[in-house]
């Protein structure tokens, strides 16, 4: 086959230089046509759109085209032609092909159209060969470059935090230990507790839960940082917005009031919906047509609107309020209950139709570092809740006191030498700061339009599966 450099399917697609010879590689998507003429449409994933290859079957006949089945990789020669058929400007006349790889049509998995998502969960392998997880992966990165564009123009600092970790950020207890101790043989004291000193740290060791206090060690040197990766989370939550495996964007910043904390995460946000809105037209309108007709409206309407800030206190009242005029909700309401997603999803999609920031949650349900209220009941929080998604960040300002943080850590449990080094930052030029966390894969179920968690990762990990 003659030498010829490859060209994306998107730049060709994009071509004008009709008669230019070019080689294109890729996956069979369709096959179709007769004894004389075969069409063939090629995705090689720099695109939602296909490339139509026109194939003459005096010249290549029967033998060739046999094998180059649906989801077969091929290299393609041929000559760039303006196409008159609907739907396409360009396609390829072939004057070459090669087959790199087969798909046996009797057992490659994705042959027809319209497989549930269901059943490409269970081929999550393939799944990335679909047009729907095509699109949403090159959303995702476009969204995590959308991030980095965000902070870096702002002048933050990526910070990188570990993963493994001795200490429990959320003091939630739901963690991922991480030992090379033999299962099968575990050395106990007398009290039948796990002798430790002999695993890999020396200590119990467990998977980050979140980057955020490693992250106010660094903001407390370098100002405003951020950090952007994995999180993991052993509670037992199978629900279409929690994953056991999900990445956290963190951003931490030094002298900001809760006020300031709640206007970046707004500004992120928006910044981050408008990036796919103007570098994913393709893709989204895809997604839109295929799984949510109101997607483009609803990204529009979250970028042109001011986002509600209100209370804790102020939120229970609203709530309890429609439970007066005949709301019925599953789970309670009352002051001091920690919201579910029922109550957030009335908040914005019913009572304000606006996103909003929910701020000042009574101390109990909230984590340890929170910035204690003059009122003794309250800490300073702040939720920032998203139509049809329910809670999409978790921040708030920071403790700074040192005796105020030791004394409500001692209180909710959090052992001082798993975390005396945190303490330290507050005993040691301390200063008011805030931070918060966006789930990354919350942020793409907005964006995508999906409804399962599940669909915006490419492996994802759920109680009973890590199958990948
Ligand atoms: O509210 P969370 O637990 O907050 C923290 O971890 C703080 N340390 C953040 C900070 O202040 N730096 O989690 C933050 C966000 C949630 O709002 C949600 O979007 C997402 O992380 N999240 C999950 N996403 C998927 N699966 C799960 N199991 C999640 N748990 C939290
Ligand atoms: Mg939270």
């Amino acid at each position: 086959m003659e030498a010829i450099k490859r060209k994306k399917i998107v730049e060709a697609l994009k071509s004008s230089s009709f008669g230019e010879k070019v080689n294109i590689k890729g996956w069979v998507r369709t096959k179709r046509g007769n004894k004389t003429v075969n069409f063939i449409a090629i995705n090689d994933g720099s695109t939602i759109n296909n490339i139509q290859v026109v194939v003459d079957m005096e010249k290549f006949g029967e033998e060739i085209l046999k094998p180059i089945t649906t989801g077969a990789c091929v290299s393609i020669n041929g000559i760039l032609t303006e196409s008159l058929g609907k739907g396409q400007s360009v396609e390829i006349q072939a004057t070459e092909i090669e087959l790199y790889g087969a798909a046996d049509p009797d057992t490659y998995p994705l042959q027809k159209k319209g497989h549930t998502l269901e059943f490409l969960r269970e081929i999550a392998h393939l799944r990335p060969r679909t047009n729907t997880f095509g699109a949403i992966f090159r959303v995702r990165h476009q969204m995590a470059m959308a991030i980095h564009n965000f902070f870096h123009n702002k002048g933050f600092v990526y910070v990188h935090t570990p993963i493994i970790t001795g200490s429990d950020c959320e003091g939630a207890g739901q963690m991922f230990q991480v030992t090379t101790l033999n299962l099968y043989n575990l050395k106990k004291n007398e009290q039948g507790q796990i002798d430790y000193t002999d695993d890999f740290f020396g200590k119990q060791a467990s998977l980050t839960v979140s980057g955020q206090l490693e992250g106010e060690l660094a903001a407390m040197a370098l100002g405003e940082i951020y950090t952007f990766g994995p999180t993991f989370r052993a509670e037992n939550s199978n629900t279409p917005r929690h994953l056991s495996e999900f990445w956290m964007i963190e951003p931490e910043m030094a002298f900001y009031e809760i006020a300031d904390n709640m206007q970046l995460a707004e500004d992120f946000v928006k910044h981050c919906i408008q990036w796919a809105l103007d570098n994913c037209q393709d893709d989204i309108q895809f997604l839109s047509e295929m799984y949510d007709k109101e997607l483009v409206e609803r990204l529009k309407f979250v970028v042109d609107n001011e986002f509600i800030r209100l209370t804790y206190t102020e939120g229970i009242e609203i709530l309890e309020d429609a439970v007066k005029n005949g709301k019925k909700f599953e789970f309670p309401v009352g002051w001091g209950t920690d919201l579910q997603s029922e109550h957030e999803r009335y908040l914005v999609e019913t009572h304000f139709k606006k996103p909003v920031i929910l701020t000042d949650y009574p101390k109990e349900i909230k984590s340890f570092y929170m910035k204690q209220n003059a009122d003794g009941k309250t800490v300073r929080a702040m939720d920032v809740l998203f139509p049809k998604i329910g809670e999409i960040i978790g921040g708030s300002q920071r403790e700074e006191n040192y005796e105020k943080l030791r004394q409500r850590a001692a209180e909710m449990g959090v052992p001082e030498k798993d975390i005396w080094w945190y303490l330290d930052t507050r005993r040691f030029g301390t200063a008011p700061h805030s931070g918060f966390g966006l789930g990354f894969e919350r942020l793409l179920l907005f964006v995508t339009g999906m409804a399962n968690i599940r669909d915006v990762i490419p492996f994802p990990r759920t109680p009973n599966n890590a199958e990948f």
